[in-house]
């Protein structure tokens, strides 16, 4: 699902959630593995205050494990409750309704104390793609009502069982990505959240292979059958990044015989393959953004 941008419809879901935020014992936000940051709205936290959180590092099958490791201690040592998923194959959604019992411990003794024995409500928060509605179908074990991301349709709030004791707010509306500055929209647009129309095919191509060849490079030679990486000489920073992105474009073009006339390589097919291998997870598994803490 690709997200496109309505302004106001932010402002609609934050009404949302400050309505219904008192019906609920906490608040499980679902992000993608693969870029933790750039999958979260910020203004959650200002939202959803003083409730229990849980964070639910989805798509970890597609995400580098030593990093999706860094950022479960990283949203721990925040005070976050946190479950690795792969919702696709049902991989980690299983511990989901102990993890919110635990997370909701001292609340549920109180209530035992005192002989209650009530239905925990659990608000689902997440921005379009990072594998809401599977995630959900998957603990609900059944079909729920997909997403609607398109402007003007309003939903109701969405109720859905887990168990006798376990409730769901699916929300209604969309909670938007915040791009606040190029790097989430170019993320979103790696992962293929957003449309490629955020930038041309060709420098978002040149962006994704710097950051490879910088963090990724034996996956990087191993996927274009490239002998050797070609050395950055271009300076830090963007400009720096597709230029060298570029040359990374041209090498793995070649390998590819993505040729056009006059010999010249094919770097914008070249792109594009590159943006479609990687949403596909044909190239390895990464993460394109790390804890602060760790970089
Ligand atoms: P959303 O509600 O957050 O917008 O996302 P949704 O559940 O619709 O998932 C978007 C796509 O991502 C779906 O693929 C879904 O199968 C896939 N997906 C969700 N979670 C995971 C995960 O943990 N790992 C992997 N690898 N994929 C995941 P699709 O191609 O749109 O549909 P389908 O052909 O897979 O059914």
């Amino acid at each position: 699902m690709n997200i496109q941008w309505y302004p106001g419809h932010m402002t609609k879901t934050r009404r949302m959630i400050a309505d219904q935020i008192r019906n609920v014992d906490a608040v499980c936000e679902i992000i993608d593995a693969r870029i933790p940051v750039s999958s979260r709205n910020p203004d959650v936290d200002e939202l959803t205050v003083g409730k229990p959180r849980l964070v639910v590092l989805n798509r970890v099958d597609q995400a580098d494990p030593a990093a999706t490791k860094l950022w479960t201690a990283y949203f721990r040592s925040k005070g976050y409750a946190v479950l690795e998923t792969d919702a696709k194959s049902g991989s980690g959604t299983a511990k989901f309704a102990v993890a919110v019992r635990t997370l909701l411990a001292e609340k549920l003794k109180a209530y035992a104390e005192k002989g209650q024995n009530r239905v925990i409500r659990v608000m689902i928060l997440g921005i379009p793609n990072v594998g809401k509605s599977t995630f959900i179908n998957k603990i609900a074990g059944r079909k729920t009502a997909k997403t609607e991301d398109r402007p003007g349709v309003t939903r109701s709030k969405q109720w859905v069982p887990i168990d006798a004791y376990l409730e769901l707010l699916d929300t209604p509306g969309i909670l938007w990505p915040k791009f606040e500055d190029q790097s989430v929209g170019m993320n979103l647009a790696f992962t293929g959240a957003v449309k490629d129309d955020i930038l041309d095919v060709e420098t978002l191509g040149c962006h994704l292979m710097a950051y490879l060849a910088e963090r990724y490079p034996e996956a990087l030679k191993v996927a274009y059958k490239l002998s050797s990486i070609p050395v950055r000489e271009e300076e830090e920073g963007e400009e720096g990044d597709v230029a060298w992105g570029y040359r990374l474009l041209q090498a793995a073009g070649r390998k590819r015989g993505f040729l056009i006339s006059g010999g010249e390589i094919d770097t914008e097919r070249m792109a594009k393959i590159l943006l479609d291998e990687f949403r596909g997870s044909k190239l390895g598994r990464f993460t394109l953004e790390l804890p602060e803490e760790s970089v």
